[in-house]
């Protein structure tokens, strides 16, 4: 077997992949119309619920996903995310639009998911995803529902034990929306990212609290910044949950906030309804930008947040 042979083996089937529009750092993986529906074929026997119910299922379906793409798919997914070039997709299920299909997309999302990890628990859904209605008025105790304003970078996970290595925001549903697109921002494209690291704050344990809507009853400690396993620059982060000690901690946190609010290499992607973002959670930051008011305004989003079981970004996993 030549190398050329070895290279058309691991070429994409069922699926291709290509830069984003925004970024050669995001790219735009779309699982072929025929790969979809074979999947939803397949896995027609198990509900939504079943996974839900049986955590292996969960690994069946992605298996029955990379079968179906010749096996190219896990490989190709496990590579990219941990990929400290890129480490972020937007992955569209082709002929997956509308939100009469919500079930199917969390299944096809539940499969790219498994062939890189587990998702954790969700402690606001009590599953392992959750899934959430964003409308025009919202009494929640966190920036997460909330529409006429930004939601600022931050990196999920802050405030629980786990390690969160990706996260996945898939749009289900979406009516009378007019702005509200992803905001993100890779580590490497900041230019703040070495004037922070290498402050003397960067490194210093800090608490993280959660409001009572998220269900985590402790509070967790850790630094802002860490480094994976080459030892580049990692963070985590969110300005919300973060309980600053002092008064340095606290104003060294606010420089930190804006410097980021501020990135020029901050990327604004649409996600369209069927659509999700995948993302490194260590080295990509996230957030949504805000949305022009309507009465009928609805979106519906579903997330998935876990840990990675085929490749590491951090030195030394917890789940390894
Ligand atoms: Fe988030």
């Amino acid at each position: 077997m030549t190398v050329l042979d070895t290279l058309a083996d691991r070429a994409p089937q069922g699926f291709s992949a290509a830069p984003s529009a925004q970024s050669p750092r995001l790219l735009q993986l779309t699982l072929d119309a025929a790969t979809v529906r074979a999947f939803l074929d397949a896995t027609a026997e198990w509900p939504i619920q079943a996974l839900e119910y049986k955590s292996m299922l969960r690994f069946r379906v992605a298996k029955i996903l990379d079968d179906l793409c010749a096996n190219t798919l896990k490989p190709w997914l496990a590579d990219t995310l941990v990929d400290r070039a890129t480490g972020g997709l937007l992955v569209t299920p082709e002929g997956l639009d509308e939100v009469a299909q919500a079930d199917d997309m969390v299944k096809v999302a539940t499969a790219v998911a498994h062939c890189i990890g587990r998702s954790n628990f969700d402690a606001m859904s009590g599953q392992y995803y959750a899934r959430f209605v964003v409308k025009n008025v919202d009494e929640s105790d966190s920036y997460l529902r909330q529409p006429h304003r930004v939601m600022e970078l931050h990196n999920d996970g802050t405030f629980v034990e786990q390690d969160t290595d990706y996260v996945l925001m898939m749009k289900i549903d979406e009516q009378h929306m007019q702005g509200g697109n992803s905001l993100l921002l890779h580590l490497d494209d900041w230019a703040g990212l070495e004037r922070f690291h290498a402050h003397p704050m960067a490194c210093r344990e800090m608490r993280w609290a959660a409001p009572p809507s998220k269900n985590v009853g402790k509070d967790v400690y850790h630094s802002v910044f860490d480094v994976d396993a080459e030892g580049r620059p990692v963070m985590s982060y969110i300005d919300q949950f973060v309980q600053p000690r002092d008064f340095e901690e606290g104003n060294w946190l606010c420089d930190l906030s804006e410097s980021l609010e501020s990135s020029e290499a901050r990327l604004s992607v649409p996600v369209p309804i069927g659509s999700f973002l995948l993302l490194n959670n260590h080295f990509w930051l996230h957030g949504r930008d805000r949305f022009t008011p309507h009465p009928d305004l609805r979106r519906e989003l579903m997330r998935q947040r876990g840990y990675f079981t085929q490749r590491q970004t951090l030195a030394n996993p917890k789940n390894a």
